[in-house]
């Protein structure tokens, strides 16, 4: 099958969102819990100070997807900053649709987040996969990503938006 991968453009953005429910299904999210639409990804994408780099591939309109799309598979990322290392990738989205998976676009897509990072100073790149999807996270072992929670005890940690808030209002008293 051929494919392109390519940097992702505001006509993209409808099936990026597409994809992003298509993943929140997978992991049992409900579409509730998304805050995220067109304007907001055109706006932190491809604003002033872009907040996320994006890559998609997109086969040829005859082989689309059985629903018709052409757009089938992203990856979407961010700088990140260490102390120790300075500047990093972080990939919050990687995502090839369950009947063009196999076919090396996942890794094309990867290839291409990673020179991206390259280009422009990265060290590293990381990203976190759930312990409810082994195969995603034996593909990333196989490309040779360290496992930080088994290895080093490191575990992901998130405050939701209710704490963030009470937090924020604590700065002032
Ligand atoms: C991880 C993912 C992007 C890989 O996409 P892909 O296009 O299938 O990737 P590739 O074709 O480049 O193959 C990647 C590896 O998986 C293996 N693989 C792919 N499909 C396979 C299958 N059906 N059975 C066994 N192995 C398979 C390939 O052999 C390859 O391994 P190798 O590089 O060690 O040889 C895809 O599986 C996916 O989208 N999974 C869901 C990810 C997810 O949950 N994302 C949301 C959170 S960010």
């Amino acid at each position: 099958m051929s494919f392109v991968v390519r940097p992702c453009a505001p006509k993209d953005l409808k099936d990026i969102l597409r994809l992003i429910k298509e993943i929140a299904v997978i992991y049992n999210v409900p579409l509730t819990q998304l805050y995220t639409n067109v304007d907001v990804l055109h706006k932190h994408g491809f604003g002033e100070r872009p907040k996320y780099e994006c890559f998609v591939a997109e086969a040829p309109p005859e082989q689309k997807s059985k629903e018709g799309h052409t757009i089938i598979g992203y990856v979407l990322s961010t700088y990140t900053y260490s102390t120790w290392k300075g500047r990093n990738l972080y990939i919050d989205n990687f995502y090839v649709m369950p009947e063009f998976r196999g076919r090396r676009i996942g890794k094309k897509l990867m290839c291409l987040a990673a020179e991206a990072a390259w280009r422009r100073g990265c060290t590293e790149l990381r990203m976190h996969s759930s312990s409810e999807k082994p195969e995603n996270h034996a593909i990333l072992q196989r490309w040779k990503a360290e496992d930080l929670s088994s290895k080093h005890g490191w575990h992901l940690l998130r405050f939701y938006n209710d704490t963030l808030k009470r937090r924020a209002a604590q700065s002032k008293v």
